[in-house]
């Protein structure tokens, strides 16, 4: 068996909406995810996807219950220690790309290389753009890309830090078939190759192609499947949202 990368126990989150009022996104969820493993986390909108990955990845406290990643629990750890796991250990591929707008192409991906003082290989990072089929000019602005490609730039910059832990949010959200499968298979070597892929996504195709998939609903992770196949997702997704 493979090396626990995260644990989640008995997590719930609430967020406070008004003085007196809250609301309830996640609600009793456990989980276990081990390296060399690649997951993908389903559910209609607004299920909670990205707040639970939030919650797992050391960006937004649970309300009760325990995260560790990779035996640590984040939220009870010094604001330092807290940063080089960020730094060190995670790394996330964020549904709204979270890169800097006002900086070129080549700087966005190689900023979390700069910040962790570790050596920027410019034929890497050209290699890797060319593998993901990118076509705009790497000292144009971010902020002036299209949503596809700032996403590249997002996936680069994400497997180029070379973290153990990877957190996609929806990382094929913004691009056309062919790209979104490519992209997989970039995340899927990641996996093989030993590192843990946790990839939130609508797509049930590509969630077919995983190790395992949790399903989100209500709050509760309503399923869990190994080697999921796209019909038993497709099943279980259709009457978990009818009935
Ligand atoms: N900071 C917040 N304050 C209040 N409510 C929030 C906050 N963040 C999320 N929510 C609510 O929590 C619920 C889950 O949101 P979340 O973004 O996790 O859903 P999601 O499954 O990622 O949706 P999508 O597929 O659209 O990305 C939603 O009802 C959302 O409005
Ligand atoms: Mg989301």
């Amino acid at each position: 068996m493979n090396k626990l990368a995260i644990d989640v126990k008995r997590l719930t989150k609430e967020f406070q909406i008004d003085k007196d009022k809250s609301i309830s996104v996640l609600k009793d969820i456990s989980l276990s995810v081990f390296y060399g493993e690649f997951i993908s986390i389903l559910g209609i909108s607004g299920s909670g996807k990205t707040t639970l990955l939030n919650c797992m990845s050391s960006l937004s406290r649970p309300t009760t219950g325990e995260v560790t990643i990779n035996g640590k629990n984040p939220y009870k750890l010094k604001n330092r220690d807290l940063a080089k796991v960020r730094r060190e250990e995670i790394s996330f591929i964020f549904q709204s790309y979270n890169l800097v707008p006002s900086l070129p192409v080549f700087e966005n991906i190689v900023l979390p290389l700069r910040l962790s003082h570790k050596k920027v290989d410019k034929t890497k990072v050209l290699g890797l753009l060319k593998k993901l089929r990118f076509n705009a000019e790497l000292d144009s602005l971010v902020g002036n890309l299209s949503g596809g490609e700032q996403q590249k730039v997002a996936i680069c910059r994400a497997i180029l830090s070379e973290c153990k832990i990877i957190f996609a949010d929806e990382p094929t959200g913004a691009m056309d078939s062919e790209s979104r499968q490519l992209i997989f298979e970039l995340l899927r070597k990641l996996a093989n190759d030993g590192k843990c892929v946790i990839m939130v996504t609508h797509d049930i195709e590509l969630a077919s192609q995983t190790d395992k998939a949790f399903i989100l609903r209500d709050g509760l992770l309503s399923e869990e499947i190994d080697k999921p196949s796209s019909s038993v997702l497709y099943h279980k997704l259709e009457t978990k949202q009818s009935d």
